[in-house]
C-alpha cells in the first residue's frame, strides 16, 4: 500500500503542492483528477523521486520512500509513465521497450520472455516492432510508453493523462489495457482530466485543486460526472 502524507512540493522557490495526502491500496486503482495546473503531475512526479517533496512522507508497504533517487524507484516497484506519451523517436519500437528494462539488462532470458508478453498484450507493437517510434500514432505511443514502463516490473503504475489526446475509440482500447493489468494485480495510480475515465475505472478518486486534495470519494452509486464536476470545478468546497 501507498501513503502520501501531507505533502510539500514545488519548484525552486514555487511552492505546488500544499499538504496533498492519499493512500493506494495493494492491487487497487485510484485515480486524482484535476484541472491543468492543479498539481497533478508534481504529485506523480514526487512519487516518482522526479520532485524531493519539501514537507510530508511517502510511505510504500511501510518504508519511507520521499528521499529515494529517481533512478533507485523502479526498484522499489513504482514506475511512472510520464505525460505526452514521450519516446525516443529516432529508436525502433522494440528498442523504445527494452530502455525500460535497462537495469536489469543482464537477464536476457527473462527480458526476452517478458518482451513477447508484451506483444500479446499490445500486437500492433509487435507489428511494427522494428518501425521508429517517431512514426507511431498518438494511441501506439501510449502503447508503447506504458509497455517501457512494464518492462521495468513495476508493482505500481503512475500514469499520467494516457487517455490526452488520443481519439474515443482508442482512449477505449488504453482503458481496457489498465484495467487488464490491475487485473493482473498490479496497483495503479491514474492521473487524468478525463472523468468519465476515472469513473470507469477507479475505486476512488480524488480531486485536486491548486495543490490540494478538494474532494476525495470512493467510486460507486451515486458518483457520476455531475457530482464531480462542481469540485473539479471549483464550486463545491463548502
Ligand atoms: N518544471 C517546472 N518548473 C516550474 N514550475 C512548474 C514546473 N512544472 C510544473 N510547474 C508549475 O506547477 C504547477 C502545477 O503543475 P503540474 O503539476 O504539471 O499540474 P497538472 O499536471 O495538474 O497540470 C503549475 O503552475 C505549473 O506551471
Ligand atoms: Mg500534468
Amino acid at each position: 500500500m501507498l501513503e502520501v502524507r501531507n505533502i510539500e512540493a514545488g519548484y525552486g522557490r514555487s511552492r505546488v503542492l500544499f499538504g496533498v495526502s492519499f493512500t493506494v491500496p495493494a492491487q487497487g486503482l485510484v485515480a486524482v483528477l484535476g484541472g491543468n495546473g492543479s498539481g497533478k503531475s508534481t504529485t506523480l512526479k514526487a512519487l516518482a523521486g522526479l520532485v524531493k517533496p519539501t514537507a510530508g512522507e511517502i510511505v510504500w508497504d511501510g518504508e519511507r520512500i520521499d528521499q529515494v533517487p529517481a533512478y533507485q524507484m523502479a526498484r522499489h516497484g513504482l514506475v511512472l509513465v510520464p505525460q505526452g506519451k514521450e519516446v525516443f523517436a529516432a529508436m525502433s519500437v522494440e528498442e523504445n521497450i527494452l530502455m525500460g528494462g535497462y537495469h536489469r539488462r543482464h537477464e536476457k532470458a527473462q527480458l526476452r520472455h517478458d518482451l513477447e508478453e508484451l506483444y500479446a498484450l499490445f500486437p500492433r507493437l509487435a507489428v511494427r516492432k522494428k518501425a521508429f517510434a517517431g512514426l507511431l500514432s498518438g494511441g501506439e505511443r501510449q502503447m508503447l510508453s506504458i509497455s517501457r514502463a512494464l518492462m521495468a516490473k513495476p508493482r505500481m503504475l503512475l500514469l499520467d493523462e494516457p487517455s490526452a489526446a488520443l481519439a474515443p475509440k482508442v482512449v477505449g482500447e488504453i482503458a481496457e489495457v489498465i484495467r487488464g493489468l490491475r487485473g493482473r494485480g498490479m496497483a495503479i495510480l491514474l492521473v487524468e482530466q478525463n472523468v468519465a475515465m476515472a469513473l470507469e475505472l477507479a475505486d476512488e478518486i480524488h480531486i485536486l485543486r491548486e495543490g490540494r486534495v478538494a474532494h476525495s470519494c470512493v467510486n460507486g452509486p451515486g458518483v457520476d460526472i455531475a457530482s464531480l464536476q462542481e469540485f473539479y470545478l471549483g464550486q463545491g468546497a463548502a
